[in-house]
């Protein structure tokens, strides 16, 4: 057994026990605070800055297409301890420094940067936004990962032991990715290859070699037919049948080279499906958009299709075991906003923070008006205030 000088067991206490009060003090300050008990809110709330969020950005003054990889944001691989997700698009907008290189931001950074890097449009950058923050950041300080989940160290974090920010399954992170694992297989959020050749082949055989609406149509109901069989927990329900239908359209809208006019506007290269999906990096000297967008209401119903016997179209989940698919619109769904609000509002949010006080409701009240303030344009939904108004 080594023997210890004196002064060097004191160091080698020190240390252990320094190392002991930060894992058993530390909270991170985007670590979400959803879903913890009295006691456990009681005790992370203190450790926490709060702050007022900031409002949704103003549209940006130059709307057209811009030279992104620029001098100013040069792409650098993430540093150890850097957070990142399931999002390419978020992704690639840390690696080249439109969003915080840690990958921990404020809801309006997040959208401003989505404007920013990639012209997307003030409305699905807040809707996106908000409903990642309401489910996966800290209320609070006003702070969302775009990865998360880090392992346990300590007593803290508590409830299921993760840190948590937007790569959290079961919250904005669902199933039936187009290049990404289902949860259920081990892996929610890394790059697999497998589903990008599958991609690639989808390309080939229904795009000439691109990706565009058509692709986008047929490999969003192959992945949902591919999970069905595969993934006894499928889940495609609520904002998950919203997102999985948007974000097969963003990259025809947000993936192109802003100076490509005519035929091939929409049509995303191998090239850049390769830097986004699989580097997270903007081609070489990429220009964003020529026009705001994320995805249309013409663009999400042409994914969607007519053929309402495709399993997906409608959604809903597995009940018992694989192939046991049926149909659930209790949360509504691409076709229903509506239903997804007063669904996510009234019943989500509130089972998240049943009793919030003090700064936590004030922020959830904010927040959720932000949130319906990002709807599609031309809806009117009965509004709904689980935690009364300010
Ligand atoms: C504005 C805030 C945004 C948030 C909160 C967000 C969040 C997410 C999340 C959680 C996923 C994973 C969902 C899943 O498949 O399980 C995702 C996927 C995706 N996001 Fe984002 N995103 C945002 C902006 C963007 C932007 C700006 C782009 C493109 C420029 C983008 C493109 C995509 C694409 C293409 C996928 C699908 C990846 C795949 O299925 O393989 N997102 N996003």
């Amino acid at each position: 057994m080594v023997q210890l000088s004196l002064p060097l067991k004191w160091v080698a206490l020190a240390v252990y026990f320094g190392t002991m009060s930060t894992s058993v003090l530390a909270f991170p300050q985007y670590q979400s605070l959803a879903g913890l008990s009295e006691r456990e809110l009681k005790e992370a709330l203190p450790k926490l800055t709060p702050r007022l969020p900031t409002p949704p950005p103003r549209p940006e003054v130059y709307q057209g297409a811009k030279l992104v990889d620029d001098a100013a944001h040069p792409w650098r691989a993430p540093r150890a301890g850097d957070q990142r997700g399931p999002c390419p698009g978020l992704n690639t907008l840390a690696n080249h420094g439109y969003l915080p290189r840690d990958g921990v931001a404020s809801p309006a950074q997040i959208i401003a940067a989505s404007m920013a890097g990639f012209n997307m449009d003030l409305q699905g950058a807040s809707i996106a936004t908000y409903v990642g923050h309401l489910l996966d950041g800290n209320l609070v300080t006003d702070l969302v990962s775009i990865g998360g989940k880090t392992p346990k160290t300590g007593p803290d974090p508590p409830g299921n032991g993760l840190v948590s920010g937007i790569r959290t399954h079961g919250t904005f992170e669902g199933d039936a990715s187009i290049t990404r694992g289902d949860d259920y297989f081990g892996d929610n959020f890394n790059f697999n290859q497998q589903l990008f050749d599958q991609l690639k082949d989808y390309m080939n055989r229904y795009g000439n070699g691109y990706y565009n609406l058509t692709v986008a149509r047929e490999i969003r109901y192959q992945r949902i037919k591919q999970s069905i069989a595969t993934n006894p927990t499928f889940e495609l329900v609520g904002h998950r049948h919203f997102t999985a239908f948007g974000e097969a359209v963003f990259s025809t809208n947000m993936w192109v080279d802003g100076r490509v006019k005519g035929p091939l506007e929409n049509h995303v290269t191998q090239e850049a499906a390769e830097a986004f999906f699989k580097n997270m990096r903007y081609p070489r000297g990429f220009f964003r958009a020529s026009k705001p967008g994320s995805a249309t209401n013409d663009q999400l119903q042409f994914v969607l299709g007519t053929d309402s016997s495709r399993p997906g179209h409608f959604p809903g989940k597995n009940v018992n075991g694989t192939n046991s698919f049926t149909i659930d619109h209790s949360q509504g769904s691409v076709a229903d906003f509506c239903a997804f609000y007063t669904y996510f509002v009234g019943t989500r949010i509130k089972n998240l923070y049943p009793n919030p006080t003090g700064v936590l409701r004030r922020n959830l009240i904010i927040n959720i008006e932000y949130f319906y303030g990002s709807r599609p344009p031309g809806i009117e939904c009965t509004k709904v205030y689980p935690y009364g108004q300010l």
